[in-house]
């Protein structure tokens, strides 16, 4: 696991076959590191993202912002004035399409196969927030969504720190390939001994999808994500002797994981911005490496019906 520092200048010269190590690396569970962020952001908007607080409470939780629908999500519109969220709406809207545009010409392997998926303002102070264990994000885990299946899709995160002073600080550990197979198969599994693995053959055979897992829009690779999610946020031995590298990133920088993979928590820090892209398996270009195919080789099966067909927004 390490985190690797791209100075502007190693931006600025980068050439293709170092930007394809880049995602190969990246793949495998590292951190790309940015210093100096490589996306602008007007100071204007940072100064309105940080007054927030200040000026309306309704408007300091986690925000979602949805490229694809231009909507807001996780604003009180009762209480919230509406000429804030209006401003709030235009900030994201210009913050997905900027971290789009450099994303789509820095990861240029990737770019005919990804889908955008939500933007997010995280404006809470990290340290001490009280959540459901489950939601808590100061307790090391790997990302999977609850309602928004993947089908074997990575999920790629870019964020900003836009805290005037304080640092964003992370604590991950070794990646998914390392960290499951540290568990038994019937650990990982919980719930129904041998489902994960009954789910597998099933798909394998191209039959019974729907006796297996619980809804059909989810592929057993889902599922298994999202239990994998909640074992290891849920696993107070694996949260205390699990190697941990800590990263504090200054403000003004920038970072991105594909946190499917990298076993990561947020120990403090506040004010940030999140965009998130699904990548599709067949982009990949260590494909080895990825959650799918780690997880294909345990089972023995193909754990989606074939990549990217079931892709959904
Ligand atoms: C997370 O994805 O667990 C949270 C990361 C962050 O907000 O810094
Ligand atoms: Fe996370």
């Amino acid at each position: 696991m390490a985190v690797i520092t791209i100075s502007a200048e190693a931006l600025a010269g980068r050439s293709s076959e170092e930007t394809r190590q880049w995602c190969a690396q990246l793949e495998a569970g590292d951190i790309l590191y940015f210093p100096q962020t490589p996306v602008q952001i007007p100071q204007d908007d940072i100064t309105f993202l940080l007054g927030q607080q200040q000026t309306d409470s309704s408007l300091h939780k986690n925000i979602a912002y949805k490229p694809n629908l231009d909507k807001l999500s996780g604003v009180d519109t009762k209480t919230a004035n509406a000429q804030a969220v209006a401003r709030l709406q235009t900030i994201m809207r210009q913050y997905s399409r900027t971290v789009t545009e450099f994303l789509t010409e820095f990861l240029a392997p990737y770019k005919a196969n990804w889908q955008l998926d939500y933007a997010s303002f995280r404006p809470q102070e990290e340290e001490g927030r009280d959540l459901p264990l489950r939601r808590r994000n100061d307790l090391l885990h790997t990302d999977a969504f609850p309602t928004r299946p993947t089908h074997g899709a990575r999920i790629l995160r870019f964020f900003n720190n836009i805290h005037p002073s304080r640092t964003r600080d992370w604590v991950v550990s070794d990646p998914f390939a390392k960290v499951v197979k540290q568990f038994a198969p019937q650990q990982i599994a919980p719930r129904v001994d041998g489902a994960f693995v009954r789910a597998a053959k099933a798909v394998g055979r191209g039959i019974g999808l729907g006796a297996a897992i619980p809804s059909i829009k989810r592929s057993p690779y889902d599922d298994f994500m999202m239990r994998f999610h909640n074992f290891l946020k849920e696993n107070p031995g694996f949260q205390a002797e699990c190697p941990k590298y800590n990263f504090n990133f200054p403000p003004g920088s920038s970072w991105m994981a594909y946190t499917d993979t990298v076993p990561h928590a947020v120990l403090a820090g506040q004010y940030a911005l999140e965009q998130t892209f699904l990548v599709r398996p067949q982009a990949l270009v260590a494909p080895a490496s990825s959650p799918l195919k780690v997880l294909e080789e345990i089972a023995g099966a193909p754990l989606v019906g074939r990549p990217g067909t079931f892709f959904s927004a």
